[in-house]
């Protein structure tokens, strides 16, 4: 095949082989200016994206120190020892009949009877909800939530008989990239019901984020919980965060939600409303429990 094609070539007219040593030439000139109009695009191509390039540096780099500024200020609100020294005048709570004295354990200092009381409370308020749910009960994982080494405790004591009426369970901790105060629980006898003390309770938490620099308030609840909905969404206004799940296809895919109240920080024009006197709030940033297995259920 290959010696046919030079004799081919050798049978090529004068005239037919200038004209292909010109067009060679035109061939090669092309050749010439394609690869520089490459070249300046391939080099234009690299400074547009070496900017691009430095600009996600920097953007990763802000993101990284906004994070740690972050974490340290959960870091600082769990080293103190009494978060309740910083809302001082919420250390009592005297209206409406009951006449208690709210004090702000961890979880750690938490007395055996104490630890006993707040589980035993919440298995009767909360087992058969979390029983008709996908969840499901089971004591040992509930223990484990309530006893993990960051739960801070508000505890509601009756001054007159020196025992527990409420708690909360809550958290500083980091949510995603954001700091916040998560109520994973909260928990009240029913003789001290509908009496304010519930609302005074997310006022506390409210406060907390507030003084600590938190940038919400958080918690999860099961949407069956009429109680629970009516009390957080109408009274303390608190609104399903954009973390909370949603399935698009299925109404009832999920029967719990996340809801959150944006705390606004120092400085900012309006101080935080405390519950229950809050307008519409702006759309809220950013998953899961006051009720629930929340970080830990994988949404
Ligand atoms: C939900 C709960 C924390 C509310 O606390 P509370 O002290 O009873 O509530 P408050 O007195 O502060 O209520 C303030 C308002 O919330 C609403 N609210 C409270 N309980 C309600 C209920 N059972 N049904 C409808 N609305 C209710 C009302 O608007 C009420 O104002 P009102 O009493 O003037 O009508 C408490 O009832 C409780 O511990 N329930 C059992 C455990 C539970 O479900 N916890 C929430 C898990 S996420």
């Amino acid at each position: 095949m290959q010696k046919q094609i030079g004799q081919a070539q050798q049978e090529t007219s004068k005239g037919e082989r200038s004209s292909n040593i010109k067009d060679d030439i035109n061939a090669k000139h092309k050749r010439h200016h394609i690869n520089q109009r490459d070249q300046w695009t391939i080099g234009a191509d690299l400074g547009r994206k070496s900017a691009k390039g430095k600009a996600r540096k920097q953007k990763r780099k802000e993101e990284s120190a906004k994070y740690e500024q972050s974490l340290s200020k959960v870091e600082a609100a769990n080293q103190l020892d009494d978060p309740l020294e910083l809302v001082k005048a919420f250390k009592h709570y005297d209206r409406n009949g009951l006449k208690l004295e709210i004090l702000c354990e961890k979880v750690i200092h938490l007395t055996q009877e104490l630890r006993d009381w707040v589980f035993e409370l919440t298995k009767k308020n909360m087992q058969r909800q979390y029983e008709e749910s996908e969840w499901g009960w089971k004591d040992k994982d509930k223990l484990a939530e309530m006893t993990e080494e960051k739960a801070q405790y508000l505890l509601a004591m009756d001054v007159t008989t020196g025992k527990p009426v409420a708690f909360v369970h809550f958290r500083f901790d980091m949510e995603f990239d954001e700091e916040v105060v998560y109520c994973y629980e909260i928990q009240l006898t029913d003789p001290v019901r509908r009496k304010g003390l519930g609302k005074f309770l997310m006022q506390i938490l409210e406060l907390l984020a507030y003084k600590t620099e938190m940038k919400k308030v958080m918690l999860t609840t099961f949407k069956g919980n009429k109680m629970a909905q009516d009390f957080f969404k109408k009274t303390c206004k608190y609104e399903v965060d954009e973390i909370s799940p949603d399935d698009p296809v299925f109404e009832e895919g999920y029967d719990y939600e996340i809801l959150s109240k944006e705390i606004k920080p120092k400085g900012a024009t309006q101080n935080p409303k405390p519950a229950g006197e809050c307008k519409k709030r702006s759309p809220l940033k950013a998953p899961p429990p006051c009720c629930s297995m929340g970080k830990n259920c994988g949404y």
